[in-house]
């Protein structure tokens, strides 16, 4: 089956261009003006429309089992929504218990997503130490298209990992080719402020940011930044949601170090007043972590994206249900923000939401717009030109983007399998009016078309060009430079 695009704009995170699309079974064929479409092809027109890569959203948790309950999105549902929203690839994250084979922890994932409805990719977190962690880390890398792996710094006594673990990690990690990212927060501070607050009386929703302040996600950013230096390895900062841990990011930037940073599109447009909603269940609803933060450090993080300091955009999409949230705390008398489960949702919105408001304010241009939502992630993560572009050859992962569709986000209307919308009564302009996957029509005229299992594995390689272009700087540098050479990751 072939489809021609026609009577759009092309966009990619180089430029924009009038052009059609030629698709040919899963990938796209051509890209240009007057192209010929195979007898029998299908056409969609989109005069008047963005032609743009679908988005790759580099950080969500689908069915994770976290804080005693299970996160609601399953693969189906979520990759639907997100085609739903322009989406069409996620990386997920597994994430073993301390003890489980991380390898085991994998496998038992994969059985999980053989679901999706459109294309996903796991990084797997390092949660404890061990030589088994060591030798499975490599497994992961060899022999199932693991690239990158996540250390939490925080939510002592369940997946933290201390200095030593990460050490060893990044250590291993840089052995391999992959990349290393974390969950940026000091999470021996946060234990001792939670019992803090707790013992103020403060034992509702507004408790969580008050346990959480910047310093104690710009301490841990820096912290592992610094370490990274010192062993010589790049660096991916999840989530980064205020401007003291953005700054550490920058300075590294500026000194020559290999660091990214992400920025998830709700820290962009949602300040910490949530958190004062009389309205336990809507407070509650915006319990994650990092907090939402107060309106400077979203005027920050819009300026870190315009400027390179933040090169990705991910959505954290962790969905929990009221009565998950509740959790045996949803009346004054055993309210304990600390046993509220952390996460939101937004999966369907990230892309309407960066596009209203990143490109309507002038913001971001339409390229930025795809490097911020696509492009930057694939060559990060090492799937460009494959995902993260239109050109001949790479995957027909393709968004017609209609910048003038109006939409008034609810989670009466929404397609993300939760009872609650952080975005809740936000207009956005700038929606998607198809998505296609691998040439598959996912979504169409407001209705979703996904079927499960459609979604395939993408392997990822070590040693992407983008992550370890130091790799090529040393290597030019080897005649004349001193080669420090590090202990080995045992
Ligand atoms: O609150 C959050 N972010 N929940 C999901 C787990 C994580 O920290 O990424
Ligand atoms: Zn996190
Ligand atoms: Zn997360």
């Amino acid at each position: 089956m072939s489809i021609i695009i026609k009577g759009g704009t092309v966009v990619t995170a180089e430029g924009e261009r009038r052009a059609d699309v030629l698709v040919v079974g899963e990938q796209v064929a051509a890209v240009g003006t007057g192209l010929d479409a195979p007898a029998g092809s299908r056409t969609i027109d989109a005069g008047g429309a963005y032609v743009i890569p679908g988005g790759i959203d580099p950080h969500t948790h689908m069915e994770l089992p976290f804080m005693g309950t299970v996160a609601s999105e399953d693969f189906f549902s979520g990759t639907s929504a997100a085609a739903a929203g322009g989406t069409t690839m996620i990386i997920d994250f597994v994430i073993p218990a301390p003890k489980e084979s991380l390898v085991e922890a994998y496998k038992k994932w994969r059985g999980w997503a053989t679901k999706a409805a459109a294309d996903y990719s796991f990084h797997v977190a390092v949660t404890w130490w061990d030589e088994s962690v060591r030798a499975d880390m490599e497994t992961l890398t060899r022999e199932h298209g693991v690239n990158s792996f996540k250390h939490f710094m925080a939510y002592k006594n369940a997946i933290m990992v201390d200095d030593g673990v990460l050490i060893s990690s990044f250590m291993r990690a840089k052995e391999l080719g992959a990349l290393c990212t974390v969950h940026a927060e000091n999470g021996e501070l946060v234990f001792r402020l939670q019992q803090e607050v707790f013992d103020k009386g403060i034992t509702g929703p507004e408790g969580h940011p008050l346990s959480r302040p910047p310093e104690v996600e710009a301490e841990a950013a820096n912290r592992a930044i610094r370490i990274a230096e010192v062993l010589g390895v790049p660096l991916y900062v999840v989530h980064t949601s205020c401007s003291n841990a953005m700054d550490a990011i920058a300075r590294a930037k500026s000194e020559g170090q290999r660091v990214f940073g992400e920025v998830l599109a709700q820290h962009l447009v949602i300040d910490d007043s949530v958190y004062q909603n009389t309205d336990w269940d809507k407070a509650a609803a915006h319990v994650m972590s990092p907090p939402f933060r107060s309106r400077e450090h979203q005027a920050a993080l819009w300026r870190g994206l315009q400027g390179g300091i933040l090169q990705t955009t991910a959505t954290d999409h962790c969905c929990f249900c009221t009565p998950q949230k509740r959790g045996g705390a949803g009346n004054a008398a055993v309210s304990d923000f600390r046993k509220i489960p952390n996460g939101t949702g937004g999966i369907e919105d990230r892309m309407s939401v960066l596009w209203h408001h990143g490109v309507r304010t002038g913001r971001l241009t339409p390229s930025e717009f795809v490097a911020v939502t696509s492009t930057n992630t694939a060559r990060i993560f090492n799937v460009h030109p494959r995902k993260g572009t239109i050109a001949p050859g790479s995957d027909a992962d393709i968004v017609v983007w209609d910048p003038a569709k109006t939409r008034t986000i609810s989670a009466k209307t929404h397609h993300q399998k939760v009872d609650t919308n952080i975005y809740e009564g936000m207009t956005v302009t700038g929606n998607a009016a198809v998505t296609l996957s691998r040439g598959r029509v996912l979504w169409e005229n407001g209705k979703l078309t996904t079927e499960p299992g459609w979604g395939k594995y993408i392997d990822r390689p070590c040693h992407a060009d983008f992550a370890y272009a130091q790799d090529l700087r040393n290597k030019a540098a080897e005649p004349r430079g001193v080669q420090r050479k590090l202990p080995s990751s045992t």
